[in-house]
């Protein structure tokens, strides 16, 4: 049960805001692009798009910057409860600024629960990895909980082993169309390269050093990194779709905000998550996805889930852009 009290001290609600804003920083987001920014106020911490940080040849909806977006949002919303804040959420709350992505209110005070703090602390340790996971499958309880994780008006759907070999047809259909793709090939190299602004993109170090051995494949980054990922297979892996009812920026969002929670759970039970979107990214493979969810809903994102490989160390953590760069302190 949730104990609130009124809302007592604005100097102090600011800097609870703004660093929340900061743990924020942390979210996962496509080519490590970090789409966002946040405007910091007394009273309500104010998420925008960044639109110079979006894909334009593999992304032009925003479906993907809006995704990372909620994982920002997400991100907030767990470092304000893990310092005894609650808040209010107004998503999108004004159609004339659309890339006022929500706005963030200090509803009160609130006790810092054990799971807030796990949570909180899962946003330090969490990245992405590409190796191929463990030989042991995901229990079917943590299952359960990630899927769980995901709420409101987007869904986790776990794949049958046919549906997978489905998804690794279409994902490989999907890998083939970017890679013919001349615009899509230079906005990866930009990503993957010094080109991007520093705290941006994807270093080789996080990279694999060979093609990992997995059922469904990830894009083929155009650069031979430094991981190392051993000579296993991804088959215990389970993978999931994320989606939702419709096809809208605002479900987009949510699917973002979905995705962290599922994503720090995962964490939360030593799970290993790669995020798969090229078969989203492609408008005929996306159709594709549509048809496994059996007309269910629309795609948002593939997801693998694993045990991480306990015999070698894993990637290191991506840059991140600096607090100044992404958090604007407005307080009079
Ligand atoms: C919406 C979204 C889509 C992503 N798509 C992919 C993908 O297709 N392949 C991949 O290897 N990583 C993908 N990622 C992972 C990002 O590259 C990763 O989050 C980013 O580089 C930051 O690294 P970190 O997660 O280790 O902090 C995706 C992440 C998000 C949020």
């Amino acid at each position: 049960m949730i104990n609130t009290v009124p809302v007592p001290d604005r100097t102090a609600t600011a800097a609870v805001l703004a660093r929340a804003a900061v743990a924020a920083g942390y979210a996962p987001s496509v080519h490590n692009t970090q789409p966002w920014r946040w405007s910091a106020q007394r009273d309500r911490l104010e998420l925008f798009a960044v639109r110079d940080r979006q894909l334009v040849a593999a992304d032009p909806d925003g479906r993907l910057l809006m995704l990372s977006c909620g994982t920002a949002l997400h991100h907030a919303l767990v470092a304000l409860l893990a310092q005894g804040w609650t808040a209010e959420v107004h998503r999108m709350p004004d159609p004339t600024r659309p890339d006022l992505l929500a706005a963030l209110v200090p509803a009160g005070r609130t006790a810092v629960t054990p799971e807030a703090r796990r949570h909180f602390e899962a946003v330090r340790l969490r990245h992405t990895d590409r190796r191929p996971v463990g030989d042991q499958p995901v229990p079917a309880p943590a299952l359960a909980a990630i899927e769980a994780a995901a709420t409101g008006p987007v869904r986790l759907r776990l794949l049958s082993h046919d549906q997978v070999l489905d998804l690794a047809a279409v994902a490989s259909r999907a890998a083939a169309v970017e890679s013919d793709d001349p615009r899509i090939r230079v906005e990866l190299a930009y990503w993957t390269g010094r080109a991007a602004p520093d705290g941006t993109g994807l270093t080789v170090d996080v990279l694999p050093g060979q093609p990992p051995q997995t059922t469904v494949p990830d894009r083929d980054f155009g650069r031979t990194g430094t991981l190392a990922v051993g000579q296993g297979h991804d088959r215990a892996a389970s993978y999931l779709l994320l989606y939702g009812d419709d096809d809208e920026p605002m479900s987009w969002l949510r699917a973002g905000e979905a995705l962290s929670a599922a994503w720090l759970t995962a964490v939360e039970l030593g799970l290993s998550v790669l995020p798969l979107s090229v078969a989203v990214e492609v408008a005929g493979t996306r159709q594709s996805l549509r048809g496994l969810l059996a007309g269910l809903g629309h795609p948002f994102l593939v997801l693998r889930l694993g045990i991480a490989d306990p015999d070698r160390t894993g990637p290191p953590h991506t840059p991140r852009l600096t607090a100044q760069a992404t958090v604007e302190r407005t307080v009079s």
